[in-house]
């Protein structure tokens, strides 16, 4: 090959094909949505799904396009303060509870500002971006898919206010009739062992450093609580012992008349859950989801059981080999545990609350500038959740991942598996 050739044909981009098909499939997922449901914010903790979509078209224009790409002006002055979510270095921006008051661009407006910047980060990354660029991409890209999850959670939270039940997507056949195996405990001897990222492929920075922690001997159960057994403890007065129940839980359950997991409904005897397929009857074989780390505390406090430590999942999921799906799976209501050996669910159903509270590993240090606001400053409050959900995207869920939420927080698709000592 002649070598003046090589030199003046820049290197296919790593990042082109995951940026292609990470933006494509939030305008698949808008695609079932009209401008009034992507406009309106059920709560100050969830967004209008037009928000996420404009959100994460910011954030490649600030993050990437003005560092890294010469001349580029952003596409609208004003969309900085409506779509930046909480970075304080860059600039002042709507009130989170606020978000629903943005009636205007429109979705189709957003739509358009979405093509804009597509087209913009294709010229950038077809020209030969730097690595750094290239790095910044992909962070945008996985932000995203954090965004594309939150989107279905908040779509779900908002359909669940409307009395007519509204499903996002009508409902595939369901399987009826199965039963969730039997749980089983597996055992794991402990020691000192390494969690944490290990620096191959993508990870957050609060995923690393890969370091050594002490485990006691435990045991886990082999798949997730079902609907069923959450009924029991609804059914046995689980919501209404205190000696069940954390302090700020048990708050938490007289101010808000908690009874039973956030969308539940009880219908002339019979139990019903608002999903993403509209009212359904409750699946009492597939995993509970939707309750918060003080329910999933006190459900396992009344089971003689507790919730596993992150390390002590990750070790599990890591010497047991399970791995995320990573073919898409348009499921949206979690499914029943197949009845085979072995750890089942840790990814893909529900997000598994942990004991651990979200903090530094040893020797995390955070990134500079902007992006170190990504997730440092959330480390206090809030616990971690382990594996992943039905609304995960494809390839984002991985062992060492840190979901965390604020342990009152019931709105995700929050489950739990349960852990004893050994
Ligand atoms: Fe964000």
């Amino acid at each position: 090959m002649n070598p003046t050739l090589a030199r003046a044909v820049p290197a296919p981009s790593p990042a082109l094909a995951l940026f292609a098909s990470v933006r494509a499939h939030s305008a698949h997922l808008a695609a079932p949505l009209g401008d009034a449901d992507a406009t309106v914010q059920s709560m100050p903790d969830a967004s209008p799904a037009k928000w996420h979509l404009a959100h994460t078209t910011w954030f490649f224009e600030a993050m990437v396009l003005e560092r890294f790409a010469p001349g580029y002006a952003p596409y609208s002055p004003s969309f900085s303060y409506l779509f930046n979510s909480y970075y304080e270095t860059l600039g002042p921006r709507q009130p989170r509870p606020r978000r629903g008051m943005i009636t205007r661009p429109s979705l189709d407006e957003i739509m358009a500002y979405r093509a804009h910047v597509d087209a913009a980060i294709e010229r950038l990354l077809a020209a030969g971006a730097s690595p750094e660029a290239e790095e910044m991409v992909e962070l945008g890209c996985h932000h995203e898919q954090q965004h594309q999850e939150l989107l279905l959670t908040d779509i779900l939270h908002l359909f669940a206010q409307n009395p007519l039940h509204p499903a996002y997507r009508e409902p595939a056949p369901a399987a009826v009739g199965h039963e969730a195996p039997e749980a089983a405990w597996i055992g794991f001897e402990g020691g000192i062992v390494e969690i944490g990222h290990d620096g191959a492929g993508f990870g957050y920075d609060c995923e690393g450093p890969r370091h050594r922690t002490l485990i006691e001997p435990f045991r886990l159960s082999d798949r997730l609580v079902t609907n069923a057994e959450w009924l029991a403890f609804v059914e046995a007065g689980g919501y209404r012992d205190p000696l069940l129940w954390l302090s700020e839980g048990w708050a938490q359950v007289n101010a808000e008349g908690w009874a039973h997991p956030l969308y539940w409904l009880e219908r002339d005897g019979l139990w019903w859950s608002m999903t993403l397929n509209g009212l359904q009857p409750l699946d009492p074989a597939a995993p509970v989801a939707h309750v918060s780390y003080f329910e999933a505390d006190a459900f396992a406090a009344w089971a003689g059981a507790r919730l596993p430590t992150e390390a002590e999942w990750e070790h599990a999921a890591t010497s047991l080999g399970a791995l995320p799906p990573q073919t898409p799976d348009a499921r949206l209501r979690p499914k029943p545990a197949e009845d085979a050996p072995g750890l089942k669910q840790m990814f893909g159903e529900v997000w598994q609350w942990t004991r651990s509270p979200f903090t530094p590993y040893p020797r995390f240090a955070k990134a500079e500038g902007a992006v170190g606001e990504y997730n440092g400053k959330f480390m206090c409050g809030q616990f971690v959740l382990r594996g992943s959900s039905l609304a995960t995207p494809p390839g984002h869920a991985r062992a060492s991942y840190r979901n965390f939420f604020q342990p009152d927080k019931r709105w995700q698709f929050s489950g739990l598996r349960l852990a004893e000592d050994a």
